[in-house]
């Protein structure tokens, strides 16, 4: 086997991404929330997999993350890791599973570590949770930090807008990636703030930072696959890309489908027993 193949078939683990940072080779990130995404998605080759708490949206239909308890994010992070052969899997915690008290945010990280089988969780905020991350690293859990637009604090912000682009929320941005780094998370997550703001970042920290909606000079890329797929259609940020138009294309095969029910076309005679 050759060393690319070798790397390409090897299960990616945490220190394997901090690896990634040292050689200048981008990460590749995508969420996943149910077995059958899964498996194409680590067939295709992405380094890591979020179960993302955007589950909340994408599979539930909510306008935010905030509704997801903690028993449906583990039924999504067993899912996706009886899927997954290389890509490291990592689970976010819910809002209101950690926040606040770093007794129950051990324990929620606990349950998921246990019960999905997952590499590692995600956590949103800095230092108001610095609590949390400390006991749950405690525990040999590694974490991803998220920073930036923290989707389960948008009653907070507001608004889905840019974040940090005021020189205090910058300044304090910068102070949190570093807490998260020195308290021993393994890589951070910097959602929709300015470009220049996310490479003064990961120039600063050693430990990944993987961006979105953070510009390209970062150390990797996350999406939301329902977004870049074009499954989802009612959300065209700048920052997305779309690689495929599936909302179309299934609404056109459904659209067929029934066409031929009525049509008396389908089953056809080689259709059937
Ligand atoms: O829940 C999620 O999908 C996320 C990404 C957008 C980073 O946190």
């Amino acid at each position: 086997m050759s060393a690319a193949t070798d790397t390409k078939s090897k299960k990616v683990t945490t220190h394997g991404f901090i690896d990634m940072k040292q050689r200048g080779e981008k990460i590749s990130m995508l969420t996943s929330y149910d077995y059958s995404m899964a498996r194409i998605v680590d067939g295709a080759g992405i380094d890591a997999i979020l179960v993302g708490d955007s589950a909340s949206n994408v599979m539930a239909g909510w306008d935010t993350t905030l509704p997801i308890t903690l028993d449906q994010m583990i039924y999504h992070g067993a899912s996706v890791v009886r899927a997954v052969k290389r890509a490291l899997v990592v689970v976010d915690l819910p809002f209101g599973t950690y926040q606040g008290n770093s007794k129950e945010a051990l324990n929620s990280a606990i349950r998921v570590m246990k019960e999905t089988g997952a590499d590692a969780i995600k956590i949103e905020g800095g230092e108001e949770i610095i609590e949390s991350v400390q006991r749950i690293l405690s525990a040999g859990i590694p974490i991803m930090g998220h920073l930036g637009l923290t989707p389960q604090s948008i009653n907070k912000f507001g608004t889905f807008a840019v974040r940090a682009t005021e020189e205090a929320e910058a300044r304090k941005l910068v102070k949190d990636a570093h807490l998260l780094e020195e308290a021993g998370c393994f890589a951070v997550v910097l959602e929709k703030i300015p470009a220049t703001l996310a490479a003064q970042v990961a120039k600063e920290l050693k430990i990944p930072v993987i961006g979105i909606g953070a510009g390209h000079d970062v150390d990797g890329q996350v999406l939301v696959v329902h977004d870049m797929l074009g499954i989802t259609n009612e959300f065209s940020p700048r920052f997305l890309r779309r690689y495929h138009h599936l909302y179309e294309e299934i609404s056109g095969a459904v659209e067929a489908y029934v066409r031929d029910v009525k049509a008396v076309d389908f089953p056809n005679e080689k259709e059937q027993y």
